[in-house]
């Protein structure tokens, strides 16, 4: 497929983007910094400006697709990361501004130019534990898509108001519009430092419910997202099979959740944050356990 990537340059997007380029897609990557892989063109850009963000839906891939001279074609699909990431980045108003205004812009200029599949960046801090101010319970476990999501930090409340957004543009559309709440994100570089200390402090993960999803596995959940057609409008968690510390659920609910009642049952590492839905549907099938790369 032709793909316009947003965000492409960032921590998550760079490694689902090269594992699209290497599944064979196309990719534009649009960010405002350039990432510089090979076969992937850098369309310097702002999200924020709709005018930019309508012209980028229709464009040369590359130097190379004018030499076609069949003209600039319409992008078979967009896949949306470019966003302020987290929390307490930029003030807060910022981070509303730029997350909510660019992904109506993509959303918007994407589906009424006429593309057909649309993925965006939600995330899991829409549940509403991640960056609540106090140490906050969910209201169930394991957390599934089903779930009233109310986050109170506007980084969450961005991606919240997101979501509602594609599902109207969907709606209106009738194309497919997947929203990916996706956990925290880490890179293969990162679990030499990051996973260790989990052994001894567990509650280090408690915020995040315990989740992670390895880079390189969300480049395939973009990548199942993009072969899926028809599904209307879908949220899915985009998380890895289990809980990124080693403690079974038996040790991590009455130490860390005691109060929370369960929904069913959960298998011993099965993550709280639940990545079912994106194995039933999708057909996931996790290739970077974290125990793989942690002694
Ligand atoms: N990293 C995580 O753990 C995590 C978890 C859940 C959801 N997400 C979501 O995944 C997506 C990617 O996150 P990331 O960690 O790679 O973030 P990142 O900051 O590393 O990458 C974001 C990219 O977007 C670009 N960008 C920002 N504002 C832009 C604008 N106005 N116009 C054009 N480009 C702009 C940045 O230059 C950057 O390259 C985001 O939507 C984020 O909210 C990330």
């Amino acid at each position: 497929m032709r793909i316009l990537f947003t965000g492409g340059s960032g921590k998550a997007g760079k490694h689902v983007l090269a594992y699209l380029a290497a599944k064979g897609h196309r990719i534009l990557n649009f960010d405002r910094v350039p990432l510089g892989l090979d076969g992937v063109h850098d369309l310097i850009g702002d999200i924020t400006d709709a005018g930019q963000v309508y012209s980028a839906m229709r464009t040369h891939a590359g130097y190379d697709e004018m030499d076609n001279a069949a003209g600039a074609q319409l992008f078979d699909a967009v896949v949306h990361f470019a966003a302020v990431p987290r929390h307490l980045m930029t003030p807060d108003t910022e981070t509303y501004r730029v997350n909510v205004l660019g992904t109506y812009n993509v959303l918007e200029a994407a589906l009424k130019m006429g593309i057909r599949k649309v993925i965006i960046a939600s995330s899991e801090t829409t549940y509403g534990v991640c960056f609540s101010d106090g140490v906050v319970d969910p209201k169930v476990l394991p957390l599934e898509e089903d779930y009233d999501i109310d986050p109170m930090d506007s980084y969450g409340m961005s991606k919240k108001v997101n979501e509602v957004t594609a599902r109207g543009f969907q709606r209106r559309f009738g194309a497919d519009v997947y929203a990916l709440r996706i956990g925290n994100v880490i890179e293969p570089h990162e679990y030499a430092t990051l996973f260790p200390p989990l052994a001894t402090d567990p509650g280090l993960r408690r915020r995040i419910t315990f989740s992670y999803i390895d880079a390189r596995d969300l480049g395939q959940i973009v990548d199942l997202c993009l072969q899926k057609d028809g599904l209307g409008f879908q949220v899915f968690n985009a998380v890895n099979d289990t809980n990124a510390v080693p403690q079974p659920n038996s040790e991590l609910l009455p130490q860390f959740f005691p109060k929370v009642p369960l929904s069913r049952s959960v298998g011993a590492h099965e993550g709280l944050l639940s990545n079912r839905k994106i194995r039933e549907v999708l057909g996931f099938k996790e290739e970077h356990d974290w125990r793989k790369y942690v002694p």
